[in-house]
């Protein structure tokens, strides 16, 4: 291009930003703004027109629920390779009224990175993926877009006997993960990955470069749980990481009713909050194919636990608190660490430690789902899990279900107001309710959204109340939404708000109106400053 080329669209973006020129596409202001900036900018932005649009956008969309021709796409997707680029990004943004939609791993439950109604850019981070560990501290840098996966690859790389409690499934993206919480198998020894952070580096709305020191510690307190597209995009996380034993135990034990599942699964809840800090326990509950009665379908528990010992030292333990389960040598397998995750994750057990890197496998197939969550406090009765029962018997097998999660331990040493995350002690459990199906259309969608609906309203006398919690990371639009494409009400916002964040909603909205009061980062469920109080 010669220089009388190059020159042209500068003057333009230049005339543009004096004085405000509209052009037939919403979006090409903000690309002649973008050049401005960086004349090779543009060949890293896909408008609709772009033969890769589609297959970008679809590269990280984690629920098929979200890929369908009516589903709202962004204007433009933008893949920025340096930081100056994301800076660039805000700054036409803003100029331009495009909203930014940050997506790093692209596993937002609605959706929200990559999909509005709003005119959006998808500023998808996806070349932000360095690591790097400091052995001797223990700590590491990790940007966005490294997935959890990826991660526990690259610590088993340089030790066996050093972890990070974040999430079970190896695809998640470490930017939105950690930005609403972060639970996994270590959550009753180590809390959540949000709470094994030391510093950050995130860039504001005003395009600023912020790190622990220069946010001030309101900020730094918000990004840690506090939901992502709010408070501005982090580009990386220092985090601490956490010694686990060379060897640890993984088990499944599955009790169908007729194998006593409900006084088990009743059991479980007098249990297992008050079990050492070393061991985990998830519970799953669904429909499955009866495996003692031909053509027939039965309720099934699958009891999993994470031991971080022996299974020698688990079994005693369960001998002694939880006989009830029935635990033997040959439904445990000893392994490292990362390999438990491939376990959790339900990978066959010879799987090698590589498919933790593979950032395209889907969790769920080419399933879409939705989840709901709640927190239980005290023991669900018998009866109430005889209800639960008839409520998945309604679904088709594994189409609907429950996991339930065990907290207690370091989730309850851990003061409510530590980081936004405020669901500690007092919990025995968290429960996500589950629909999956693979049919198109709307009806079908309906169908399962309806059943879900109707599961989590008969929950409704057994779980939290006053609020009623909900994890954050599990979003959930039902349950509210700020208007439009995110415009932030605060009262409307209290209700959903008080139920991800209990108390810590109104330091959420002070955070929020001190660092971007205009509430550029936004999102159908982020927090709104106080001007949004009408
Ligand atoms: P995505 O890129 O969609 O981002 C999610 C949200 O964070 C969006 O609002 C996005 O704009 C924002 N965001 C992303 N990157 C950002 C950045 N760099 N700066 C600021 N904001 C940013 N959770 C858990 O705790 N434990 C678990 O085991 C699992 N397992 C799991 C399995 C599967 C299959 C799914 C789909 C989800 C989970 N989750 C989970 C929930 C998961 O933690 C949650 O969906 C995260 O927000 C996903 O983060 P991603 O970066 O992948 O998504």
């Amino acid at each position: 291009m010669d220089t009388a080329h190059r020159s042209f669209p500068i003057l333009v973006a230049l005339f543009v930003l004096l004085f405000g020129v509209t052009s037939s596409q919403p979006y090409e202001e903000f690309l002649q703004c973008l050049e401005f900036h960086d004349s090779n900018i543009t060949s890293i932005v896909y408008t609709r027109a772009n033969s890769s649009f589609s297959s970008l956008l679809e590269s990280s969309i984690r629920n098929p629920r979200f890929d369908t021709s009516a589903t709202p796409k962004p204007l433009l997707i933008f893949t920025p390779r340096q930081i100056s680029h994301i800076q660039s990004a805000i700054r036409c943004s803003r100029a331009h009224r495009i909203q930014i939609r940050v997506r790093s791993g692209g596993h937002d439950y609605e959706g929200l990175s990559y999909s509005t109604i709003s005119p959006s850019l998808t500023l998808d981070l996806i070349s932000f993926r360095n690591i790097s560990i400091d052995l001797a501290q223990q700590t590491a840098w990790i940007q966005p877009a490294v997935t959890t996966g990826e991660l526990y690859y690259r610590i088993a790389e340089k030790s066996s006997t050093l972890a990070f409690p974040s999430g079970i499934c190896p695809t998640v993206g470490l930017g939105g993960q950690i930005s609403g919480g972060g639970w996994g198998t270590l959550l009753r020894k180590y809390g959540l990955a949000a709470d094994n952070v030391l510093d950050t580096r995130v860039i504001d709305a005003e395009g600023r470069i912020l790190d622990r020191a220069s946010m001030g510690e309101d900020m730094f307190w918000a990004i840690r749980g506090g939901g992502g597209n709010t408070f501005g995009i982090v580009i990386a996380w220092k985090i601490k990481l956490v010694p686990v034993p060379a060897s640890v135990t993984a088990c499944t034990v599955t009790r169908t009713l007729e194998q006593n599942a409900t006084e088990i699964v009743h059991r479980w809840q007098y249990v297992v909050d008050k079990l050492s800090n070393d061991v985990f326990f998830m519970v799953v509950l669904n429909r499955v194919v009866n495996p003692i009665q031909a053509n027939a379908t039965t309720i099934q528990a699958s009891f999993n636990s994470l031991y971080l010992g022996s299974i020698e030292g688990l079994i005693l333990m369960m001998e002694a608190k939880f006989p009830d389960l029935g635990l033997r040598r040959e439904n445990c397998v000893e392994m490292s660490w990362a390999k438990s995750i491939l376990y959790f994750a339900g990978f066959p057990l010879n799987s090698p430690l590589e498919s933790l890197l593979d950032r395209t496998i889907s969790a769920t197939g080419s399933a879409k789902f939705k989840g709901k969550s709640d927190y239980v406090k005290e023991p669900i009765p018998i009866s109430g899990f005889e209800g639960i029962w008839e409520k998945l018997k309604e679904v088709g097998v594994q189409t609907g279900g429950l996991i339930l999660a065990s907290y207690g331990g370091k989730m309850s040493e851990i003061p409510e107001s530590s980081i936004p995350f405020p669901h500690r002690a007092g919990n025995i459990y968290q429960v996500e309710e589950v629909a999956f199906w693979v049919e198109d259309g709307v009806e079908a969608a309906d169908g399962y959204l309806n059943w879900l609906r109707g599961l989590y309203e008969y929950m409704t006398p057994y779980v939290s109340k006053n609020p009623r919690e909900a994890y954050a990371n599990y979003r959930d639009l039902d349950i509210g939404r700020n208007g439009g494409g995110g415009e932030g009400d605060y009262r409307r916002a209290r209700s959903w708000g008080s139920s991800y964040y209990k108390n810590n909603f109104d330091r959420l909205v002070r955070v929020k109106t001190a660092v971007d009061p205009a509430n550029f980062f936004r999102n159908e469920q982020s927090i709104p400053p106080l001007s949004s109080w009408r």
